[in-house]
Formats: structure tokens, sequence, C-alpha cells
């Protein structure tokens, strides 16, 4: 099975190379493979919108394979939400990942946040070799850390804390992660169909 996934996202390149152990005959490539792609703008306005513009603008070069394209992000209730489809440009079109989370802080004390429930949200959507759009999705809910910790993972990985834990992602892990995150959610839910 050749699977082509529509990030540059190295994290989460990782994290899918985990995920989809299983499949023992899977190939993964990524858009960083065609030295001629170029991205299109995600205007969508929904996580399931871009991962749509995704997916397709892949597609449209990438014909009889299996493409997989995935929009994800942060929602922060006391930010009313924030910075949910934003999250990869919160604190500016080329932010890095440490520069986000310290505008997100930042934005958590300039008027103090009492309610630090977040949830990262993940919309996934998959073309089948013969054109078919399959739709997955995956949420996990948490609290926002008041200071970042650990060095695992990426984006605002640091920040999060899971329900029913005391430490970030960034502390717990791969491991973790592919059992619980947003995104493992999706893909088991993939998985699930493939065998279907
Ligand atoms: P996207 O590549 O446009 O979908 O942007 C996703 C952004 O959301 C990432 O750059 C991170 O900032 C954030 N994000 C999504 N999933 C995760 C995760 O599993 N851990 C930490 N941050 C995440």
């Amino acid at each position: 099975m050749e699977l082509w996934l529509a990030t540059g996202n190295k994290g989460k390149v990782n994290e899918y190379k985990i995920g989809l152990k299983e499949l023992a005959d899977l190939k993964i490539f990524t858009q960083a493979d065609i030295p001629s792609f170029t991205p299109r703008p995600e205007d969508g306005k929904t996580f399931l919108e871009n991962a749509q513009i995704k997916a397709r603008t892949l597609k449209a070069v990438k014909s009889g394979v299996w493409v997989l394209g995935e929009d994800s992000g942060l929602e922060v209730e006391g930010l009313n939400n924030l910075p949910g489809i934003h999250s990869a440009r919160y604190a500016g079109p080329k932010a890095a990942d440490s520069e986000n989370i310290a505008k997100l802080l930042k934005m958590m004390t300039i008027r103090p946040i009492a309610n630090r429930k977040a949830r990262f949200v993940c919309s996934t959507v998959v073309f089948t070799p013969d054109g078919a759009e399959w739709h997955f999705d995956g949420v996990m809910n948490g609290t926002i850390s008041t200071k970042p910790v650990g060095q695992l993972g990426f984006g605002y990985d640091p920040v999060f804390i899971p329900e029913g834990q005391t430490q970030t992602l960034a502390e717990l892990g791969p491991g973790f992660k592919n059992q619980h995150s947003h995104r493992a959610q999706a893909l088991k839910a993939f998985l699930e169909k493939l065998k279907a």
C-alpha cells in the first residue's frame, strides 16, 4: 500500500509512521518527495475544509494511490477556542512552535484566563486509489499548563496536559500519543475502515 501524506510537518509524519506500523506492506511518502509541489493556501473556515484543501491539492498530482490530508489544532476554551485552525501560524506566518507557545501563554496572562480547558482537534481526509473520499476525526481533551515542560513531540505538546494526567504530552511522549491523541483516534478509525 502506497500512502502519500499531504503535510510538511515532520512531527505529524513521525506519528503517522508509528500509528500505521501494523500495515506491513505500507510505504509512506509525503508532499516533500515531490520537488515541484506547491501547497495551496489553507483558507478554509474549518479543520475539515483545510484537510480537504490539502488532500485534494496532493491528489491532483498523485492519482491512483492513497492520499491523506489532515488539519489539526488546539482550541482553548478561555480564548474563545483560539488558536483553532490558526494553530500553526498563531504567532505569525512562519512562527516556530516555541513562538506559538509563547504567544498562547501570553494571551492567557494579559487578561488572566481562569478557564484553561482545551482540546486538540484532528480532521482527516483520505482519498482511496479509486478516488473515494473518506473522513475521520479525533478529539483529545485537556488543560493548558502555566509553562512549557518536556522535550518530546511537537507543536503545543509542552503545554498540553491530557485529561486524567499530570504531565504534558511532551513528557508523556509518543507511546501515550499513539494511544490517546486526536490524531491516533482518527488513524484508528481509518485502520478500522481499511479492515472492514
Ligand atoms: P496544520 O499542519 O495546518 O494542521 O497545523 C497544525 C498545528 O496545530 C501544528 O503546527 C501545531 O501547532 C498544532 N498541533 C496539531 N496537532 C498537534 C499535536 O499533536 N501536538 C501539538 N501541537 C499540535
